[in-house]
């Protein structure tokens, strides 16, 4: 499928790759539809100790872009890797990312 992407498309993934920076805007929208079901409102309604929190994610050690970046990729059960899966692409996941520290810090 992706061989037959147009060369303008790629030329515009390119670029689009090249200037990214992550959207918090659009991670809100990939938690809303993909996060919240568990996590709403920054809880987690599976595990209650792992919310979003910032205090949860400093004791769990999931505080950076990184750490949430491999957990959302990779999923750690029963959550699951969402990157892995191919439901969402490494731009959402770095958007939700963003998205999430940003939120934890404010205290959601
Ligand atoms: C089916 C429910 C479910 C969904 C959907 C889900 N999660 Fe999770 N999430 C969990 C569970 C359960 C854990 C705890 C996993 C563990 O045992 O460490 C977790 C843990 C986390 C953690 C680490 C929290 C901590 O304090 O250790 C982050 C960050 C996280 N999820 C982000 C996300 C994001 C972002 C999404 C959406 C892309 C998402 N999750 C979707 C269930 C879910």
């Amino acid at each position: 499928m992706k061989k037959f992407i147009p060369g303008i498309a790629l030329l515009f993934l390119t670029a689009s790759n090249i200037s990214f920076a992550a959207d918090t805007a659009k991670g809100e929208v990939v938690f809303t539809s993909n996060c919240a079901g568990c996590h709403a409102g920054g809880k987690n309604f599976m595990s209650p100790h792992k919310s979003l929190s910032k205090e949860d994610l400093e004791k769990n050690q999931v505080n950076t872009t990184a750490a949430i970046i491999n957990q959302v990729t990779n999923g750690k059960s029963p959550m699951p890797g969402f990157g892995k899966l191919g439901i969402l692409s490494a731009t959402d996941i770095e958007n939700v990312a963003a998205y999430v520290l940003k939120k934890s810090a404010a205290g959601w």
